[in-house]
């Protein structure tokens, strides 16, 4: 079983789209095991896209992220990484295939609706940017048929 870092970034919350997302997690079966609305401070930026702070793009990314609320969302399941960046598509919602979440409602690189942890190393890390220890949820989910 793994875990994963979702935001739904602003883009997302802006565009009232925060229950379009979860119910897809949900739908395919993800077990959400903490969550919580905050603000990205430029700080948290910076920590969160360490790799990217070098990058040409970065002052535009840091001004997008902070420019409202985001959700975090940890997600919990099988291959979870894998399936969730699956889920989201190709990083510029342009070049995202239709029924990714990115293909469906995105037109952008940088307002691209969701990040997720792209390796087991960055969750770890992205999760313990977000999440203290004590705000995960250890509970059991009813299987129905379809998640078996
Ligand atoms: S890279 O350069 O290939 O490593 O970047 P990539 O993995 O595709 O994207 C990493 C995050 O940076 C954002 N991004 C950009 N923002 C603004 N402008 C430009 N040109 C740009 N390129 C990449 C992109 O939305 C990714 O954000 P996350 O939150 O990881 O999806």
């Amino acid at each position: 079983m793994q875990r994963t870092l979702v935001l739904l970034k602003p883009d997302c919350v802006q565009r009232r789209l925060i229950g379009d997302v979860l119910s897809r997690f949900e739908a395919k079966g993800l077990h959400i095991v903490a969550m919580k609305l905050l603000q990205v401070t430029p700080e948290l930026s910076k920590q969160h896209y360490a790799e990217h702070v070098e990058k040409p793009f970065y002052s535009s990314l840091e001004e997008f992220i902070t420019s409202a609320p985001v959700v975090a969302i940890a997600l919990e399941g099988l291959e979870v990484i894998r399936v969730v960046r699956d889920m989201l598509g190709a990083t510029n919602g342009l070049q995202a295939a239709p029924g990714t979440l990115r293909g469906d409602y995105s037109s952008s690189r940088q307002m691209n609706l969701v990040h997720a942890s792209d390796s087991e190393e960055s969750a770890k890390r992205e999760l313990d940017l977000y999440f203290d220890a004590d705000e995960f949820c250890d509970y059991s989910l009813v299987l129905t048929p379809f998640m078996r």
